[in-house]
This record gives C-alpha cells, structure tokens and sequence, in this order.
C-alpha cells in the first residue's frame, strides 16, 4: 500500500482519517508539531514531531521512503483568536501550506488532499451552499483558507500539482472505541461545549436568538468526523487513480439549529444542558448548510451518519471516557 503523509494526523480530525488509513492498509507517517494536537492521538511509531515550517526536513521524510501523497490537515482553527491575531493564521496556515507544497515540489510528490472550510463563503447568499458560491470569508482563518485553495490552483496549472479541497461543515461526533475525539484547547465548538456543561453543570453561552430561523439559533450542518475521514479516503483514492483537482463541500446537506442539538444532547445525556442566552457573534450566518451532491457524484461520498443523535452519542461516549481519566478544570 502507498506511503501517505499525513500533516495535523495528532489533532481531531486528522487522527481519526490516520486510523481509518491505517485500517485499511496505507503505510501512514504523520507530522505534528503538537502545537494543538495530541501525541496520544497516533501510534508513537508514527509520528514525526515537527513544524510545517521546516522545508527540509519534510523534503527529507517525503523522499524517503517515498510517499505517494499528502493530506494536510495543520492548521489554526480557531475563528475568534484569527480575529484577534491574524498574523498567526496567515503564517501557520498559509506559510505552512505553502513550505509544504514546496517540499513536495521538492520531492516530486503531486497530489494532495486539503482541509478547506465553510468559512470560504462568509456569509452565503443561498443554502444549501453549492461549490459555485464566490469565496467571501468574513475572517482571517477564512481568508488564509481561501489563500492555499488559490494557491494550490496555481500550483496545478504551473507546475502539475493535483489536490482535492475539501470544505467542511461542522464536524462533530468521535470515534470512541478508537479512543478518538474532540479534545480542542481551548474548546469552540458546540457539541463539545453542550456536553461540558451537561458534565460539569457550568453554563453554556448561546450565542444569539433571534436570528431569522424557526427557533431564533444558527443553524448549522453537522458531519460526523468518521464521515469526514471517509471523504479523505474517497479523495485520497480519487488522486491516486489519476482524478484532476477539485474542490467539494463536505457535509450532510441537513441543517440544525443550536437549540435541536441543544435538544440532541438532553435526549442522549437524559440531562438538562445548563445555558444562557449571549450576544450574537459578530461574522456568524444565520443559515450555513451544505449541497454535498458534487462530492456524491464525483466520489460516491455518502454520510453514514445521519442523525444527529448517533452523532451526539459517540461524542457523549468520548466525553465520558476523557473525563474519567482527565478531569476538566
Ligand atoms: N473542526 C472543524 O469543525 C473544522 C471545520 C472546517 C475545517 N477544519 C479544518 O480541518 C483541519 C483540522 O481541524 P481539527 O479540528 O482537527 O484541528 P486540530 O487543532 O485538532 O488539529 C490541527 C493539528 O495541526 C497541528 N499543527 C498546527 N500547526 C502546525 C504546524 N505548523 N506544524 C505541524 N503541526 C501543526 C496541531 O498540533 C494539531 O494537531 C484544519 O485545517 C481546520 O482548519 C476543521
């Protein structure tokens, strides 16, 4: 089986595409310099502590053994902190892309699959968002996603690079026989957070309702990381078979609101979310859903998950678990 390397591997959604591609056989080596990540999130054999940054050292571990391909997930993530030091993303996340996609150049490695986001569009003026809706990032983590996918089209023109975009949605949900899941610090996204508050009893802030929805809250596409894994896989596949480079939303096509996962995670827990009602945040759209029927037609990518209470259950399990072994402070 091919040599994959994976960047980000040690981080939520990254180690759990390392444990699918290592199920199935691929001869995996990740890149992390833990900056986010968790060494216990891969096989100690498999890791290579080390920053995007460092050109040579990536040309080096590319070429030998040679690898086939690259999935980058390394990245900042965080929209707020982006907002606060833009400096940061545009370093980390475009200046890391792009040392890497140097080093394969390098090492004559040309194809890649990349985590892109839903936060290219901005603010959308249609749901479901298709792939034809203009990129209008309304933040610098946006921005600098925008940035590598621009880039990585060039380098497809210019100097035959292939790679996948992959824009996902909200990804939730864990992988807890794997001992796998979302262990973000500091933490932002929701499932997470609801479920915090459901353990530690501390409030949850909501952030505005009276949004132009049924209930008031955002409502958002959530995909199950293992579903987000196997879209890595499909597209992994896709350029080792000769496929051109694409990009393709990567979520369910089904929106729910903050109050319905509100509501998913007291149907899974049997417990009251403990909340209160903030302030919009400045950036956030109303409606942010998916039209994933480019990535169904072109790859087959089809979610497992589609109930959001399944989803909610396999992060209530790694909740569980993490919390025996590592209280939250
Ligand atoms: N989590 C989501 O809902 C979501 C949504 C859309 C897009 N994405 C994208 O998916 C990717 C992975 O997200 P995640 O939630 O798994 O994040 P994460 O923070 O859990 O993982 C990112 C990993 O990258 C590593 N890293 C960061 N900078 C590095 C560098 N310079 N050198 C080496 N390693 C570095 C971190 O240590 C971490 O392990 C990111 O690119 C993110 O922008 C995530």
């Amino acid at each position: 089986m091919p040599r994959i390397l994976v960047t980000g591997g040690a981080g939520y959604i990254g180690s759990h595409t390392v444990h699918l591609l290592l199920r199935r056989g691929y001869d995996v080596v990740v890149v992390d310099n833990l900056c986010r990540g968790h060494a216990h999130n891969v096989p100690p054999e498999r890791l290579r502590r080390l920053s995007l940054q460092d050109t040579d050292a990536l040309t080096g571990l590319l070429r030998d053994p040679p690898c086939a391909a690259v999935i980058h997930f390394a990245a900042y993530i965080a929209v707020g902190e982006s907002m606060e030091k833009p400096e940061l993303y545009f370093a980390n996340n475009v200046g890391g892309s792009l040392s890497l996609v140097s080093a394969m150049l390098a090492a004559g490695v040309d194809k890649l699959v990349f985590s892109s986001t839903a936060a290219v569009y901005g603010m959308p003026e249609r749901v479901p968002v298709t792939e034809e809706a203009p990129f209008a990032p309304v933040s610098p983590y946006g921005e600098s996603k925008v940035m590598v996918e621009k880039m990585l089209g060039w380098l497809d023109q210019c100097r035959g690079l292939r790679s996948v975009s992959l824009r996902y949605f909200n990804a939730c949900g864990a992988d807890p026989e794997a001992g796998l899941g979302e262990e973000h610090d500091p933490e932002t996204h929701l499932v997470p957070l609801l479920l915090r508050a459901v353990r530690t009893g501390e409030p949850v802030t909501i952030f505005g309702d009276d949004y132009d929805t049924p209930d008031g809250t955002c409502i958002r596409d959530y995909i199950h990381v293992s579903d987000l894994a196997e879209a890595h896989a499909i597209a992994l596949e896709s350029l080792l078979a000769g496929a051109p480079s694409a990009a393709y939303n990567a979520g369910t096509g089904q929106g729910h609101s903050v109050l319905e996962v509100v509501r998913a995670v007291e149907e899974v827990t049997g417990r009251t979310v403990p909340r209160r009602i903030g302030p919009r945040r400045p950036g956030d759209a109303p409606v942010l859903v998916a039209d994933p029927s480019r990535l169904r037609a072109a790859l087959g990518w089809r979610p497992g998950y589609t109930d959001l209470r399944d989803i909610v259950a396999t992060a209530w399990e790694f909740e569980c678990r993490r919390a025996a072994c590592r209280p939250v402070e």
